[in-house]
């Protein structure tokens, strides 16, 4: 399997996730538990965006020059990632929801960027042997956790 059809897989649980979250932070009354959910979706999106920094910041970087987005890609991983760690921190219920809420949106953002841009630009460029054997490690790193 190519690597790039793991990642649009792993999107789309990562929406679903989302549709849940978005659907039910609302309702929480506690920060303790908006944090919880930080965190979770921390340890599931942290892993693939990762994946990703390693997979095609090198091979595509004069790609994403060409198309002004050679700082955008990383930045914006590390804008996620900041994010939840500001809810960890945060001090109201209010506060918490605010910014989980906003990194939601910001997450589908960059997803829908990467699927429309980047994966297909990956396709391009990188052989479809490259692709196939890096979804293999992809698998094989899996198993071995
Ligand atoms: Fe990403
Ligand atoms: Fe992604």
């Amino acid at each position: 399997m190519k690597i790039t059809d793991i990642l649009r897989a792993e999107h789309s649980v990562f929406h679903n996730l989302f549709d849940h979250i978005e659907a039910t932070v609302p309702m929480l009354k506690s920060l303790a538990d908006v944090k919880a959910v930080a965190v979770l979706i921390d340890k599931v999106m942290a892993p693939h965006s990762h994946t990703e920094d390693e997979l095609f910041i090198d091979p595509l970087e004069h790609c994403f020059d060409q198309i002004g987005q050679k700082e955008t890609f990383h930045y914006e991983h590390e804008q996620i990632e900041e994010t939840l760690v500001k809810v960890g921190r945060a001090r109201t219920l209010k506060d918490a929801k605010k910014l989980l809420l906003a990194v939601i949106a910001a997450s589908r953002k960059h997803f829908e960027k990467e699927e429309r841009i980047v994966f297909p630009m990956a396709e391009n460029i990188l052989k479809a042997k490259t692709l196939t054997d890096l979804g293999d490690k992809w698998m094989k790193r899996r198993k071995s956790r």
